[in-house]
């Protein structure tokens, strides 16, 4: 069976990964009969480019080499998505694939699903049935798109099914709907332990100290990720958010590993030396960024994953967002929509204390065996 994989942007590196560690072992367990091995061709759009966006990523989940790297880099949405159709869909004819698999919801997401589609090629959409409500997100028109385009829609909670289900995709003759699980979850599972052994983050950035009795403690401090589009490219709510991390510095460190796009936004708007009291640092590696976010006191963000994975890690999270398409973590108490409001973040950060306890239900994204089932049922179909 020959799939091909579409990846291009951070996120997808990471899911793609539980996956492909999945294909192998599936055709390990299965060597005896090469028919039904799976052969997966990966096809990297380009989307994400610096090191530490993408090869970073290759390298630590230890991702093969893409087959295909259609350099396409970065630009408007309609530029960006039109120049990977066309490179995909030549792809796509070349390896005449039975299945084309794609991740999340970016402009990669889309181009791949868009192209494939057009060729009659089915498409597995992994994170199928996410919304936020919210159509001026670029990432909701690529989620919806992707999902009317798909035959396989791999979803990774309940709530995930039945929102595919109120715009009428639902298991079938003509689809495949499966709660499967996060694969997000199953690869945090997996790399965990390995972070805490490898990872040198916290010495390096002096957030732990060694007690008089040598042992190694870890300092108070806040993480804070910010790449929305909302967020970055309005002045006004950038400033904001900005001011309420810098204020929220002044006691205890908040560390920022900028995303490019944001970096490249504080630059057009102000220098960073007007928020002193906030470490910025370069994007990290997974595993660093899981160690960073475990030993934190809390973690304030925009990002989908970074969302997760503080739920996940058991560690209290704040969403600089007005919505959010994991409305299961805010439902539970541990994550709050703080929005963008200066005022809203620094109180409801003084509040932390007051945080219900961890309401302990990682069942809502599965298993940890996302991609195994997933698997499964590629090769069932
Ligand atoms: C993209 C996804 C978003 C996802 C995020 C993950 C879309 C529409 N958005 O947002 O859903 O949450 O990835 O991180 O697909 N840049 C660099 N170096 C890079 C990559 C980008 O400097 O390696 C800069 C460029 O100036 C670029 C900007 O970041 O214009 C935005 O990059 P882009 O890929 O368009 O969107 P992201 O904000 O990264
Ligand atoms: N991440 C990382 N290094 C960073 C920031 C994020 O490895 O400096 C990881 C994070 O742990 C999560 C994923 O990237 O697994 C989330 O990606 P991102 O926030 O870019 O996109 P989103 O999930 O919002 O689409």
């Amino acid at each position: 069976m020959k799939i091909i994989t579409i990846v291009g942007a951070r996120p997808q590196f990471i899911k793609a990964a539980a996956v492909t560690r999945a294909i192998q072992s599936f055709n390990k367990k299965h060597f005896v009969s090469s028919r039904s091995r799976i052969r997966e061709i990966l096809v990297h759009t380009g989307q994400h480019y610096d090191y530490l966006m993408n090869k970073v990523f290759f390298e630590e989940l230890k991702l093969p080499k893409p087959n295909y790297h259609l350099g396409v880099g970065s630009g408007s949405h309609a530029r960006q998505t039109g120049v990977m159709l066309e490179r995909i869909e030549a792809v796509l004819q070349k390896e005449k694939p039975e299945l084309v698999v794609v991740y999340g919801d970016t402009n990669s997401t889309l181009a791949g699903a868009l192209a494939a589609a057009k060729l009659n090629i089915p498409v597995a959409h992994v994170e199928a049935g996410l919304r936020s409500f919210n159509r001026t997100m670029p990432e909701e028109i690529n989620r919806l798109l992707t999902d009317h385009l798909s035959t396989l829609l791999f979803c990774p909670t309940a709530q995930a099914v039945q929102n595919l289900l109120k715009e009428g995709i639902k298991n079938g003759k003509n689809k495949i709907v499966k709660k499967v699980g996060d694969v997000m979850y199953d690869s945090i599972l997996y790399y965990s332990e390995v972070a805490e052994k490898k990872g040198t983050i916290l010495s390096d950035l002096n957030l732990c100290f060694s007690t008089p009795n040598s042992e190694l403690k870890t300092q108070n401090y806040y993480l804070a990720t910010l790449h929305r589009a909302e967020n970055t490219d309005d002045p006004r709510r950038l400033k904001s958010i900005l001011k309420a991390l810098n204020e929220i510095g002044k006691n205890i460190s908040v560390v920022l590993p900028l995303h490019p796009r944001t970096k490249k936004m504080i630059k057009v708007y102000f220098p960073l030396s007007e928020f002193k009291h906030i470490l910025f640092i370069e994007p990290v590696s997974y595993l660093d960024m899981i160690q960073l976010e475990k030993n934190a006191k809390a973690i304030l963000t925009d990002s989908g994953g970074v969302q997760k994975e503080a739920y996940w890690l058991k560690v209290p999270c704040f969403t600089l967002r007005d919505e959010t398409e994991w409305m299961e973590t805010i439902q539970s108490g541990w994550n709050v929509l703080v929005g963008t409001g200066m005022k809203k973040i620094v109180k409801e950060v003084s509040d932390l204390e007051r945080r219900k306890r961890y309401p302990g239900r990682e069942e809502i994204f599965g298993d940890g065996k996302a991609s195994e089932k997933i698997v499964r049922i590629l090769v069932g179909h």
